[in-house]
């Protein structure tokens, strides 16, 4: 379904404390300040999983998400997390294909979509990353590359699969650079997402939320989700602070 989605990405930040302190600043803040349909997704490291969404509890626009899974569903992966462990946590939401996960730990096209395979199997929710670096931007080759890294891991997906799955355009040139997408070209791209995803599924493309990532705060939220096929943001330093993610959350 296409939701309104403001997701904190908190990469590998904070200790447990610190984890702590900033769910419980969000949960109360959250709670009294955002109004309408959209949710929240808070996606910890890996260790923090569990205690965050027991502190965050249920009957809140409030979700938990992991950041990666191995495309593995068990076995001696040593240090990896499977999807089946996230699923018995309780956790429905994992990152999948960040831009960080393809650069430093070489992530591919074939191996997300496995990623989103098994992730799918164990009903999880993927937020499945793409995004072209500055070089390619450029050669005006932005267009054509998101829409490999979309096809390479989202296509082989029958239509209901497809529809459980978030997509988050995140232009690597804007990640952690504070140097934002505009708003136009935030829209063009996720206009030629969705055209994309419309080309291989119809009118699916429409029920599919396509959320932006890159340098989102307080300042730009608003503008960025006006857009008519932006569906929210995936944040990343912005998230790691109460007041700032919470102006975030506010901004549809
Ligand atoms: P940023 O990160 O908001 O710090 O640019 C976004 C992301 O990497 O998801």
């Amino acid at each position: 379904m296409r939701e309104k989605i403001a997701a904190g990405n908190w990469k590998m930040n904070k200790t447990l404390d610190e984890a702590n302190t900033l769910a419980s600043e969000l949960k109360g803040m959250i709670a009294d300040e955002v109004k309408g349909d959209s949710i929240v997704i808070l996606c910890t490291p890996f260790p923090y999983l569990l205690t965050i969404k027991n502190l965050i509890g249920s009957g809140t626009r409030i979700k938990i998400g992991a950041q990666n899974c191995s495309e593995h569903e068990a076995g001696a992966y040593t240090g990896e997390v499977s999807a089946p462990m996230l699923k018995s946590l309780g956790i429905p939401y994992v990152i999948l294909g960040h831009s960080e996960r393809r650069q430093y730990f070489g992530e591919d096209g074939k191996l997300l979509a496995k990623k989103v395979d098994v992730a799918l199997k164990h009903e999880l929710t993927p937020i499945f990353c793409c995004g072209e670096p500055l070089e390619v931007r450029e050669a005006n080759g932005h267009e054509t590359l998101v829409k490999k890294q979309v096809e390479e891991s989202l296509f082989h997906l029958d239509a209901t699969a497809l529809q459980k799955v978030v997509i988050a355009y995140e232009p690597v040139w804007a990640i952690g650079t504070g140097k934002t997408a505009t708003a136009q070209q935030a829209q063009d791209m996720h206009a030629v997402i969705r055209k994309h995803l419309a080309s291989m599924y119809g009118d699916v493309a429409n029920n599919i939320s396509i959320l932006y990532g890159g340098s989102v705060n307080a300042a730009n939220a608003k503008e960025l989700f006006a857009c008519a096929d932006v569906d929210g943001g995936l944040v990343g330093g912005a998230s790691l602070k109460s007041r700032e993610f919470t102006e975030i959350a506010k901004s549809f």
